[in-house]
This record gives C-alpha cells, sequence and structure tokens, in this order.
C-alpha cells in the first residue's frame, strides 16, 4: 500500500487483511513499515516488539550475541521469534528510528528480512509510510500488486501517478499496479481523465463512511468494524487482487 498522506492507506490495508482472514485465508503476514504508522493498532494489536526495539536492544546488550552469529543474523532471528502471532495473521512493526543513519540500517534490515520471511506466507500487506521513500530506497523489493490509494480528488490522483512513475523509472518489479480512491463522495466518472493518465487500473472506489469515523475515534480493531457499504466494496477489491 502506497499514496499520499492520509488518503487512507492504513485502514484499507486493515480492511484488506480483515477481508482475507474472513475468506479463511490466514496465512497472512502484516506488515507495519511506516515509523508513524498505526497499522497495527488497527488490526488490534498494541504490543508488539518493533524491529527498531530489537535493534536497539541488540547494540546495547551485544554479548548476548552468540558467538559465531552475527549482529544481522541475530536480529533476524530475534525479529523472527517477535512476530506478533494473532489468530488470523502475523505481524511484523518496523517501528520508529532515531537518527537518519539509524532509519538506513533499519529499512535495508526490512528489506532483507522481508525477502526471507515473507517466503512463508501466502499473502503479505505491506503497509507504507506516505509518499515515495519507501519507493526510492526500494525497501519493498519485488511487489507483485503495488496499491496506490488516493482520496477523491484531482490532486490525490495525481500523486499517485508521480509515486507510480518512480517506480516504473526504477524499474522496481512490479506484478501489476492499481489505484484505490478513497472516501468518494461523488461519481468517479468526474476524476475519469485524471485516472486514466496514471496508467493504473481501478481497484476499487471505497465510499465517504462515517461508520469509519467513528470506527477511527473508538479504538476498537479492524475486525469489530461493520459497514456494509465498506465491506461489500473491500469484497469486490480483494477479489480483484486475487484474481490472478
Ligand atoms: N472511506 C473513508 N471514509 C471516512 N473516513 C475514512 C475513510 N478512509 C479512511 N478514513 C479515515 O481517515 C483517516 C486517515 O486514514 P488512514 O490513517 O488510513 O490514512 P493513511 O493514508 O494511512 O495516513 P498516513 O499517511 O498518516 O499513514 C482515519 O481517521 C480513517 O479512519
Ligand atoms: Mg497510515
Amino acid at each position: 500500500m502506497n499514496g499520499k498522506g492520509g488518503t487512507g492507506k492504513t485502514t484499507i490495508a486493515a480492511l484488506i487483511t480483515a477481508r482475507l482472514a474472513a475468506e479463511g485465508k490466514t496465512s497472512i503476514l502484516a506488515i507495519d513499515a511506516d515509523p508513524n504508522s498505526c497499522f497495527a493498532d488497527a488490526l488490534g494489536v498494541h504490543d508488539a516488539q518493533t524491529i527498531v526495539g530489537i535493534c536497539e536492544d541488540i547494540s546495547r546488550h551485544m554479548d548476548t550475541i552468540p558467538s559465531g552469529m552475527t549482529k544481522d543474523r541475530f536480529i533476524e532471528m530475534r525479529v523472527q521469534e517477535s512476530l506478533a502471532e494473532a489468530d488470523a495473521f502475523d505481524l511484523l512493526v518496523m517501528g520508529r528510528p532515531e537518527g537518519p543513519g539509524c532509519y538506513c540500517y533499519v529499512n535495508s534490515l526490512l528489506r532483507d528480512i522481508i525477502g526471507r520471511i515473507t517466503k512463508n506466507y501466502d499473502f503479505v500487506i505491506i503497509d507504507n509510510a506516505a509518499g515515495m521513500e519507501h519507493i526510492s530506497r526500494r525497501t519493498t523489493g519485488q511487489i507483485s500488486r503495488l496499491v496506490l490509494v488516493s482520496d477523491y480528488s484531482v490532486a490525490g490522483v495525481r500523486s499517485t501517478k508521480k509515486i507510480y512513475d518512480l517506480a516504473m523509472d526504477l524499474k522496481i518489479k512490479i506484478g501489476s499496479a492499481y489505484l484505490i480512491v478513497n472516501r468518494v463522495s461523488g461519481p468517479l466518472s468526474v476524476l475519469k481523465s485524471d485516472i486514466e493518465k496514471t496508467g493504473l487500473e481501478v481497484a476499487g472506489e471505497v465510499p465517504y463512511s462515517k461508520e469509519l469515523v467513528r470506527w477511527s475515534v473508538s479504538n476498537k480493531s479492524i475486525f469489530e468494524f461493520k459497514s456494509k457499504a465498506v465491506q461489500h466494496e473491500i469484497e469486490r477489491i480483494v477479489d480483484k487482487l486475487t484474481e490472478k
């Protein structure tokens, strides 16, 4: 999941996770790759260890690294052990690195770990930080489905085009790329020409939802959220994203 800030990436990533789980597809790894994110909270996990936390802990206690093991390998082992296992999904949280150097280190670690751990799952859903950071640093490696979320505006749709163009320029391996327009409160036809220019396939349009607004102030997990209009559209989106 990627897109401009505040467009609904985290919410939609959580809704997709819940939908897959409801379909009985429970080999899911959810990755919270946004240092400021609340993907874990949206999924109802509030006490997950973070990769940054594990790195810091090991750096403070280098003597705990078993002899013959590299620091990176030990971090990876601890990350594997820390995977927060809920009934329907496992969860990996990046956390917030302190300095820019640390940010690069954790990002490249995340990329390596993602590359290996993800092989154990049928579905890996990565909630990325807003904008192009992850794409430009290529932190997410290969992407089978790039899902760009826009709000219901020309500016939103144009910014998804910028992100997608950058991904193409960097020759990042992407299976398919999709656009989801979120908080839709009118016809999509008014955005038609801008949507066409993105070159993205529309995976769906999630309506503006008062239930989602209420949910966001409720401290409930997405598994407790109910709205026919939203969930019906998420069902269609999941069908589309998993059809090929
Ligand atoms: N379809 C919708 N209708 C109404 N409110 C929505 C809808 N989608 C998301 N929201 C609300 O908009 C807010 C921002 O959503 P969210 O946190 O998912 O965006 P984001 O793109 O992940 O933001 P960030 O860039 O900060 O990570 C949340 O309060 C969420 O509940
Ligand atoms: Mg978010």
